[in-house]
């Protein structure tokens, strides 16, 4: 049976919580693994999350090297309880530098170091990571559905694909008899295109779970960065593929949150301060913190959305946990939504 606080990825027949646990963080030096924070930390907020019933884990091959998915059989591992796993496929490679990626039967490789370092037998969600060149995406399919017929993979899903791509994808699964599971996007209350660029109305029309990556918006969106507050030095490095991009404004590889949060650029952290202050009326109505209310917006949203928030230790995990157990009202969901308007 369903519970609230479940969802089924599309109609693949996954059940997983309505919040997923991304961990890109994990082993990931370049986000400050090691000095930042440790794998202590990581261990800890692992079993903070299953204490809270977050058992859906979210990486990839790519992240900190292949050390993400390591981490993440190691706690497995030494906790016990079962988990769902879901990691993607990156048609260029960084774990296996010298293994060519030409040919979309190099998924099969991939996979099979994905499980070797997850320590398990059977990958839960496998994604691909960004979509390959279109003439090569039926041959990406079709060898995804082998791993699926070889018992390696129960679900797929897509990352950072456009509608027309997607629905292509889903077509040629289709013909394997194998429902498209979820796609990841990018998606929080500052970065909306999923609304307007047809990826959520495909979704929706398609039966496709809608896993919204960077929900707090790398962070931005607790409201640590709020103006009057200390702008961290050098912050961090930030590698996604497609980037937040607030109001629209802002593409290419510098991180996104220090060209916005920077000292040459108070403007910006004043034009988010109404949406603040909405949020954390909110949130001292509910005993919640911004963070909670924004990914309680995702939410409250569609019920096929999935918000995958990064967490780094045991404080962040709680936070996010909390926001599971309480909704937003109609009038908090549109009154949050009219103000993000305004404020663009
Ligand atoms: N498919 C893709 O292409 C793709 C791309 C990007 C991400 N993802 C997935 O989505 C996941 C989430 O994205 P993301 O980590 O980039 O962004 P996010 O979830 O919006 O932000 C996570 C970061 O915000 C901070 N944070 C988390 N919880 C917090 C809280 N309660 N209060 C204050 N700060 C908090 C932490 O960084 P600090 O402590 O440094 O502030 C954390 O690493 C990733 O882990 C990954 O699994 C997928």
């Amino acid at each position: 049976m369903i519970k609230n606080n479940q969802r089924t990825l599309g109609a693949s027949g996954l059940v997983v919580p309505a919040m997923g646990v991304g961990i890109a963080s994990w082993g990931e030096k370049q986000l400050g693994y090691g000095r930042m924070y440790t794998r202590d930390d990581v261990t800890q907020a692992y079993r903070a999350c299953l204490d809270a019933g977050l058992n859906f884990f979210d990486t990839a091959e790519m992240y900190g090297q292949g050390e993400s998915e390591r981490l993440l059989g190691e706690c497995r591992r030494q906790d016990g309880r079962p988990i769902l796993n879901a990691t993607k496929f990156s048609t260029s490679s960084i774990v296996t530098p010298s293994f060519t990626r030409s040919s979309p039967r190099a998924l099969l490789h991939a996979l099979d170091g994905s499980l070797q370092r997850l320590g398990v037998d059977c990958i839960d969600l496998y994604q691909l990571h960004v979509p390959p060149a279109p003439h090569k995406l039926d041959a990406y399919m079709d060898v995804l559905a082998e791993a699926v017929r070889a018992g390696k993979v129960r679900a797929v899903g897509l990352c950072n694909f456009n509608a027309t791509l997607l629905r292509q994808a889903h077509a040629r699964l289709a013909q394997h008899g194998i429902p498209l599971a979820s796609t990841m996007v990018g998606y929080n209350l500052l970065r909306r295109y999923p609304e307007t660029n047809g990826v959520l109305d495909a979704c929706r029309e398609l039966n496709v779970a809608l896993l919204a990556f960077a929900p707090l918006a790398e962070g931005v969106l607790s409201g640590k960065y709020r103006t009057g507050t200390p702008i961290p030095g050098a912050y961090r490095m930030l590698w996604m593929i497609e980037k937040l991009d607030l109001f629209g404004e802002t593409r290419g590889s510098v991180s996104t949150v220090r060209r916005w949060f920077s000292k040459h650029r108070p403007a910006q952290r004043e034009k988010l301060e109404p949406l603040f202050v909405v949020l954390e009326e909110i949130a001292r109505a509910h005993e919640k913190t911004i963070a909670q209310v924004a990914l309680n917006w995702l939410m409250s949203g569609d019920a096929d959305i999935i918000p995958i928030p990064g967490a780094k230790n045991v404080r962040q995990a709680n936070e996010n946990a909390g926001t599971l157990d309480w909704r937003l009202t109609k009038e908090e969901y549109d009154r949050i939504n009219q103000t993000e308007i305004a404020t663009r």
